[in-house]
């Protein structure tokens, strides 16, 4: 079985879709893609079935980085399903560990700055009101913590 990676965000159409498309690129260039294998999820329906934000998107294309998939919601069954579970910022790991009825998966969740090797943010911030420059940020920000999640990972495998 794979290892089983799945990034959470409020909507999962900017922060969550990017971190998983830049680690399933970096899971590629280090020959890895048939043994760790990427999802991603909103802790809200709101954007239930949308593609990637188009300013998200529009960012992830300034690297080279076409982003794939189509929002949905976590569910309690991701628990069980995942092995590790990230997320984006520390509203989004409250609300995931709300629906951890049982207590029993809070070390499958972390959040994922916790990776980042060249950032001192504690949270990926939310870019959805904001302008360009912090989709931008997002980006800058996932791809370092991306990287250090990866070596976190290796060993494991
Ligand atoms: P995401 O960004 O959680 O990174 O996908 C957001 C997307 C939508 C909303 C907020 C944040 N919203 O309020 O609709």
């Amino acid at each position: 079985m794979p290892y089983q990676l799945l990034f959470v965000c409020l909507g999962n159409i900017c922060r969550s879709p990017s971190a998983e498309n830049i680690m399933n690129h970096a899971i590629a260039q280090a020959g890895l893609s048939d043994r760790i294998v990427c999802d991603s999820a909103g802790t809200s329906s709101y954007h239930i079935g949308s593609p990637p934000d188009q300013r998200m998107q529009a960012a992830a294309l300034r690297r080279g980085l076409k982003l794939k998939g189509s929002a949905r919601q976590f569910q309690p069954e991701d628990f069980a399903k995942f092995d590790l579970i990230l997320a984006m910022d520390r509203e989004n790991y409250r609300d995931i560990l709300s629906l951890d009825r049982q207590n029993v998966y809070q070390d499958k969740v972390r959040l994922m700055c916790d990776y980042a090797q060249n950032y001192r943010d504690r949270d990926v911030p939310d870019p959805y009101y904001g302008g360009e420059s912090g989709f931008d940020y997002v980006m800058d920000l996932l791809e370092d913590a991306c990287q250090g999640l990866l070596q976190e990972i290796k060993p494991k495998l």
